[in-house]
């Protein structure tokens, strides 16, 4: 006769239960990782694709907000009154971090000299194309930022 726990199951079904959970959690938990590095959030369609900038308010024309997600680096700039644009601050020749100068409305490139105008095209300099643009939307008082996946 099999030896029974207190809910008249069987003692070795019940180890074999108990070992197949914990063999099964102990999978998952392994395996959670691999998954999340497989199917990353954004590539799944996450939330995070839009950024708030920031209130109109308070943004002087010609000004410009830097800000980072997922590594990569962009500004908004505040064009006129009403015109807001996003670029990666990536320069499209060597990668370097372009930095926006207020008095001339242009772009910089500190590693040779590439000068990008405030709509992102090359101006001098050796980038073989313009910066990337991100869409920029204003939703009330508020700038928000569409970034591409990273
Ligand atoms: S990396 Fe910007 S001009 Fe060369």
């Amino acid at each position: 006769m099999a030896a029974h726990n207190q809910n008249g199951l069987p003692r070795r079904k019940f180890l074999d239960y108990f070992l197949g959970g914990g063999l099964a959690t102990v999978l998952a938990a392994m395996l959670a990782p691999v998954g999340a590095y497989l199917w990353p959030a954004r590539k799944r369609g996450g939330a995070q694709d839009v950024i708030d900038a920031g209130p109109t308010r308070d943004w002087p024309v010609a000004t410009a907000k830097n800000f980072q997600v997922g590594g990569h680096p962009f500004s908004v700039i505040r064009v006129s009154e009403s015109d807001f644009k996003a670029y990666s601050l990536a320069c499209p020749h060597l990668g370097c971090i372009v930095q926006w100068d207020s008095p001339t409305r242009t772009f910089k490139c500190p590693c040779h000299a590439g000068v990008f105008s405030q709509d992102g095209k090359v101006v001098s300099g050796p980038p073989p194309g313009p910066l990337l643009a991100y869409e920029v939307m204003v939703v009330g008082d508020n700038v928000k930022v569409k970034v591409p996946p990273v």
